[in-house]
């Protein structure tokens, strides 16, 4: 694994380029999506590029890594509202081609078979990931089998935790989603994962200087072969 460390605002900027560049080279790319806060400046990046002409998203197909079951695509802390919203609504992207998991409806049929929809259209080329505070990625959550593909699961009660700052009140937070598996996400071509904020330093130390172990899920990342892990000092500092 490779380590970039910059502000928030160098690191987003410099992710944002390697998709730039994957869509570029290859504009029928398969790019593997995340939410959460800390892709946002990455997207407004891709965003800023498609407006100025840079870069063209027509061709593109994406796939994003969970939803919460129980919220419609409409709801505002939905993942596809997030991703419509954050990004799609804004550059010449296909709806047709982005595809988010269902959490509604039959969302377990949908679930799965996305991982053979992605092998559909050739695998991920590049997949970025944010990392929850427990260690987890997508909502793989301590304890999930390194060998899983996309599936129902539970979220952990301390993401339930952090990700209720951004619900009215900790009891609307979804206890369950839908999210790709470890082994869906290792099957990408390339990965960029984005860290910011002491609160993710544990995870970023157990991630770049612990074992890989089933109980810290972005361990697994340590086996592939071209990771980047984009930090900021805060998110680092346990690592010095
Ligand atoms: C959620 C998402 C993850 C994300 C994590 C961190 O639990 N399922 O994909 O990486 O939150 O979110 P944030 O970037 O807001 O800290």
């Amino acid at each position: 694994m490779k380590v970039v460390i910059g502000t928030n605002e160098e690191i987003s900027k410099q992710i944002a380029e390697e998709f730039i560049k994957q869509v570029q080279k290859k504009p029928d790319s398969v790019l593997g999506l995340a939410t959460g806060t800390s892709p946002l400046q990455v997207y407004a990046n891709m965003v800023k590029a498609n407006k100025e002409g840079r870069v063209s998203f027509k061709k593109v197909a994406t796939f994003n890594l969970d939803e919460y079951i129980g919220l419609e695509g409409t709801h505002n802390q939905s993942y596809r509202y997030f991703m419509n919203t954050n990004l799609f609504d804004h550059i010449d992207i296909d709806k047709k081609r982005t595809h988010v998991l269902k959490g509604v409806g039959d969302y377990e049929a949908y679930a799965a078979q996305y991982d053979d929809e992605i092998a559909s259209f050739g695998g991920i080329d590049l997949q970025i990931l944010g990392i929850g505070s427990d260690g987890h990625i997508a909502f793989n959550e301590p304890g999930t089998s390194f060998d899983s593909l996309t599936h129902v699961a539970e979220l952990a009660e301390s993401t339930i935790v952090d990700n209720s700052r951004l619900f009215n009140d900790i009891s609307e937070v979804p206890t369950k989603a839908v999210t790709m598996g470890l082994k869906s996400i290792m099957n990408a071509k390339k990965i960029v994962l984005i860290a910011t904020g002491i609160n993710k330093a544990k995870a970023i130390k157990n991630l770049l200087k612990g074992e890989k172990t089933e109980e810290v899920p972005c361990s697994i990342l340590q086996d592939h072969p071209d990771c980047t892990i984009y930090v900021d000092e805060a998110a680092y500092s346990l690592c010095k």
